[in-house]
């Protein structure tokens, strides 16, 4: 297996390469949905899909394409997060957010380009292979976790309970939905599509899915943190937002030493569950390791 920076590396060599092409009576929109994905981020997502492919002996290269997708629904879900409608940001991977600079039409229109861009080419992808059955199969059955992850029972499913959870109302137990639908989803997704496309067993497929899970609540724990406790230059975006927004995220219901101990909890849960991989899944462990502490 090769390091997170090389497969970042790859990812970003090809960031806005399968963007369909849009024509210039409508240029305004590849702008708005370049600048976005081109201004920054960590890719976590992409990396985590070109991994698993290759963690299950499949071709990275095959990968690719799903991986950048899943990279525009994740941008087109950071988009439509910070628009005047939801929370309301002006700063995101360190610079002004799309709606800021676009405005909130093109804003709206870029994040679907992205989102039906990501359909398009993952669908693409499938047709693909129509002369290899096996093959086309392991790609529909990525495509659909990807789509289904991102769709109205994971992340948009998870923002809606974000968006409508008041302060007041707020449970432990919507505070696990939220955390494990609007974040885990789109983490657990590329672990599951990587895998689907090297044509990974049931066993392997079971027990990423559970670290995947683990890391994506730990993550979004994480991200709860940090915008209490977190440095607004490092993270590239404003932080207090939460609080500001009476949003009841897992900080607030549990506390800060709650937090601290169920993202070590769940980071240690990811962990002993691939051990069994030995150092074959030494990427995982260590990535884990290392989400647990990030300061951005
Ligand atoms: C931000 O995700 C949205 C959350 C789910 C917390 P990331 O922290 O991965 O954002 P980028 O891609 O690095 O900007
Ligand atoms: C958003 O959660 C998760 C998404 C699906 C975009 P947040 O609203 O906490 O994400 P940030 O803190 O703005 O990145
Ligand atoms: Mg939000
Ligand atoms: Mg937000
Ligand atoms: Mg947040």
């Amino acid at each position: 297996m090769r390091s997170f920076d090389e497969y970042r590396e790859l990812v970003n060599a090809h960031l806005t390469d399968y963007i369909p092409a849009i024509d210039e009576k409508a240029g305004v929109l590849r702008e708005s949905m370049e600048y976005s994905v081109k201004v920054g981020g960590k890719r976590l997502r992409p990396v985590l899909l070109l991994a698993a492919c290759d963690f299950a002996g499949g071709d990275i290269m095959k990968a690719l394409p799903y991986a950048l997708s899943l990279e525009y629904i994740h941008t087109y879900s950071l988009i439509h997060d910070d628009l005047p409608a939801m929370d309301n940001d002006d700063l995101r991977r360190g610079k002004p957010t799309n709606h800021t600079v676009f405005g909130e039409d093109i804003a709206i229109l870029a994040g679907d380009g992205l989102l039906n861009s990501a359909a398009e080419i993952m669908t693409g992808e499938v047709i693909r292979y129509h002369e290899e059955p096996e093959i086309m199969l392991r790609h529909a059955r990525a495509a659909h976790e990807i789509m289904s992850r991102a769709g109205v029972r994971g992340m948009i499913g998870g923002q809606t309970a974000d968006v409508k959870g008041e302060y007041e109302e707020a449970t432990p137990e919507l505070v696990e939905f939220i955390e494990e639908h609007k974040t885990a989803d789109l983490l657990t997704a590329p672990v599951r599509a990587g895998l689907m496309l090297a044509g990974a067993d049931e066993d392997m497929l079971n027990k990423m899915t559970s670290y995947a899970h683990d890391i994506g609540v730990a993550f979004q724990i994480l991200d709860d943190i940090l915008d209490f406790e977190g440095d607004a230059v490092l993270i590239g975006k404003n932080v207090g937002k939460d609080k500001d927004l009476g949003k009841c995220n897992y900080v607030c219901v549990h506390g800060s030493e709650a937090a601290h101990a169920e993202l070590h909890r769940l980071t240690s849960s990811a962990k002993s569950v691939i051990a069994e991989f030995g150092s074959d899944a030494d990427f995982f462990s260590a990535l884990a390791d290392q989400l647990e502490v990030r300061k951005y």
